[in-house]
């Protein structure tokens, strides 16, 4: 088979290296791809959210089968496109894939179907979005109802950060039609964690949890970012725990999705607060998370491939997934400066001896060669990633192999995994 993987990011790494091991992928090629992924898969120049450029090349190129990364491409119809052009693709339809592309869609479908989740209400109007902020106190969370790669949710202390939250997405539009409209949530307490599944229309197979480290530095201080570092599992969701959630929450979302005409097909991201009344969506995502999913795919010895067509078709039913029970643990490396301002093409040495650290593999997440050099090229630059017996082994295999990496000009957290290796 010839087999399109559609973004740059560690996960898109993470997915063309488990798929380049599938014995039913003969050619692999990544659009647009990144200097890491450029070793493995033939990279077409063709931005991820090109939707008709990625199917003009799809097309060119012959592609048996398709994979969505990011969820860009996925709001804006990309599933649906390639269909239409013959190309079996992974991941929701346009009509499903709202389930991230709108949190107050995703909230009513909550609400209507009783899937636990924050109350919550929708606003286009700044004062009766004040009014209700007011009526719950803070603290209390505003939320831009469409994609803004991350930056649109504010977790408010004060009823004032939250007014000028709406001031910044209602009226002065920070994110454009992504904020036309907010949603205001209650304040949940507890400890993240994220469930990730196959699904096609009532079809699901769980596949495991993950915990990803979102502010910037050590401690969980610092700016929200797309992700310093993840694990796979995480301890907190026990087994009886993620039966709930499956029971409670992914099961019967699904069932929402296909009865009411949005039938979901492709991977479910749950963001899960594990609260003391139990677990609690904060959003779904309608893709892999980045960089979850790179723990993730480490630690499964199946054939990924197989799993993802097998989703496509509707065939989960007969797909049985193996996993190593090692705990796997993946240090997202940046330039410094992110998420805020920083430059691009620092040099970076030493990937070739960080990489020939057992148990390692070092995901791009943002690299290109220039001259000859490997060079940084995004935020988040690297996912240096180790599988152990423990998450505190594979947090030592980790640093171990960052501090391999010579690259003044990154940072990286070095506390990812504290929350598992504490318990
Ligand atoms: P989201 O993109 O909706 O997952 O929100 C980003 C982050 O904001 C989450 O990972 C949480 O840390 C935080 N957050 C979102 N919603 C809530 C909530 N209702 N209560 C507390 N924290 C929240
Ligand atoms: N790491 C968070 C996400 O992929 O949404």
């Amino acid at each position: 088979m010839k087999v399109l993987v559609v973004g740059s990011g560690g996960r898109e790494h993470a997915l063309c290296w488990a798929i380049a091991r599938s014995p039913l992928c003969d050619a692999l090629f990544c659009a647009p791809g990144n200097a890491g992924i450029a070793a493995i898969a033939t990279c077409l120049d063709v931005a991820a959210d090109d939707v008709a450029g990625i199917v003009a090349a799809a097309q060119e190129q012959a592609i048996d089968f398709a994979v969505i990364g990011p969820e860009g491409p996925l709001v804006a119809g990309i599933v649906d496109r390639l269909e239409e052009a013959g190309v079996p693709t992974f991941g929701p339809r346009q009509s499903a894939a709202v389930i991230e592309g709108s949190k107050g869609f995703m909230k009513d479908l909550c609400g209507r179907f009783g899937i636990p989740s924050a109350a919550y209400a929708r606003f286009d109007e700044p004062e009766a979005a004040k009014a209700y902020i007011h009526r719950l106190g803070a603290p209390i969370v505003v939320k831009a109802d469409g994609l803004a790669a991350g930056k649109g949710v504010v977790v408010c202390r004060t009823e004032n950060e939250a007014h000028a939250a709406i001031d910044h997405i209602l009226t002065e539009g920070a994110f454009g039609a992504a904020g036309s409209e907010v949603v205001i949530e209650e304040f949940l307490t507890g400890e993240e964690a994220s469930f990730f599944a196959l699904v096609h229309g009532t079809q699901v197979l769980p596949l495991a949890s993950a915990q990803d480290h979102k502010p910037a530095f050590d401690g969980d201080e610092g700016p929200n970012t797309g992700g310093m570092g993840a694990y796979s599992p995480a301890p907190v969701l026990t087994p009886a725990l993620a039966e709930t959630v499956m029971d409670t929450i992914i099961r019967p979302t699904v069932a929402a999705m296909a009865e009411i005409g949005r039938p979901y097909t492709g991977v479910l991201y749950a963001g899960l607060m594990i609260t003391p009344e139990g677990p609690k969506v904060l959003e779904f995502n309608a893709r892999f998370g980045d960089p979850e999913c790179q723990p993730l795919l480490v630690r499964l010895k199946s054939d990924l491939l197989e799993a993802l067509i097998a989703c496509r078709d509707g065939r989960l039913d007969r797909i049985k997934l193996e996993w190593h029970d090692d705990a796997a643990l993946t240090v997202v490396m940046a330039t410094r400066g992110y998420p805020g301002f920083y430059p691009k093409g620092s040099v970076i040495r030493g990937l070739e001896r960080a990489e020939a650290t057992p148990s390692v593999a070092v995901f791009h997440a943002g690299t290109a060669l220039q001259n000859g050099h490997l060079v940084a090229d995004a935020g988040r630059v690297l996912g240096v990633t180790a599988r152990g017996p423990t998450v505190a082994d594979a947090q030592a295999l980790a640093y171990q192999a960052v501090d391999l990496i010579d690259w003044p000009e990154g940072f990286c957290r070095r506390d990812i995994g504290w929350r598992a290796i504490g318990r």
